[in-house]
């Protein structure tokens, strides 16, 4: 049984820049075929900004959500190169990765600019997925929760959820990601009772409970992802290799569902 407000299990795909635009919407093509088999999921495409508005209407009239990888955090002016949330609003993009950690890294992304998205979509009443995790050092240093907590705090001190919010946390070992690593399912779990702690010490646990999930991501694949999905604290995952991968992800979206 699951220990939150999760009904559904969410599974996020992560596309990255990874894909040209033909390939993505080969990709959406594919993924949304298999998409009436996905009843007891919440799935959400993140493809490129460039390819948005074409899978917008690729994916119309099946359940598959549309997402983004990022987005400023004005709504509106003279910002050569964002993105409006309110744009991808137009879109129907609900749901936006905020703060992955290859965001963090490449273009140094930081706590500020992470809690200023944030805040902003909460207050369009979208919903971000706020990316955290530590690195292989980190970890090996015994660092792994101050971190955690560190990441928690930039993005969400000083907000707060009303009714209409939701809001995804994601959990993503930067040294897992693209590594093709499984993890033991308990340090997740563990790891996930943590990070919930933290946020019900923000919002309140009751709020925790009915607007907060928090979901894994890091080289899941159709083998692990039912260890993952079983731990009481894990809502979803966040998949980026395989979902590039249309009958992989159908058997990760499969096997979340299963568990
Ligand atoms: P992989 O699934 O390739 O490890 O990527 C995870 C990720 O970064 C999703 O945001």
């Amino acid at each position: 049984m699951h220990g939150n407000n999760n009904k559904q299990p969410l599974v996020i795909a992560n596309w990255k820049m990874k894909l040209l635009p033909e390939q993505a919407f080969d990709l959406a093509k594919k993924v949304k075929k298999s998409s009436a088999k996905y009843t007891g999921a919440e799935v959400v495409l993140c493809p490129a900004f460039t390819e948005i508005s074409a899978i917008a209407n690729i994916i119309k009239g099946s359940e598959l959500k549309l997402g983004a990888q990022d987005c400023f955090w004005e709504e509106h002016g003279a910002f050569t190169g964002e993105i409006s949330p309110k744009q991808l609003l137009a879109y129907d993009v609900h749901t936006v990765i905020i703060g992955h950690s290859e965001r963090r890294e490449h273009v140094q992304e930081s706590g500020d600019m992470i809690h200023k998205k944030i805040r902003l979509l909460l207050s369009l009443g979208m919903r971000p997925v706020l990316c955290i995790g530590e690195s292989f050092d980190e970890r090996a240093e015994g660092q792994k929760e101050v971190v955690l907590l560190q990441q928690i705090h930039a993005a969400l001190d000083g907000l707060w959820l009303t009714d209409s919010n939701q809001l995804v946390v994601a959990y993503e070992p930067v040294w897992v990601i693209g590594s093709g690593q499984d993890i033991d399912p308990h340090e997740i779990e563990h790891t996930h009772q943590v990070i919930k702690q933290a946020l019900g010490d923000i919002f309140t646990s009751a709020v925790v409970d009915e607007h907060v999930k928090i979901i894994y991501g890091g080289s899941v694949d159709p083998e692990n992802v039912g260890h993952y999905m079983r731990q009481n604290s894990v809502s979803g995952v966040l998949v980026g290799t395989v979902s590039l991968d249309a009958t992989q992800f159908s058997a990760v979206v499969a096997g979340a569902i299963k568990f």
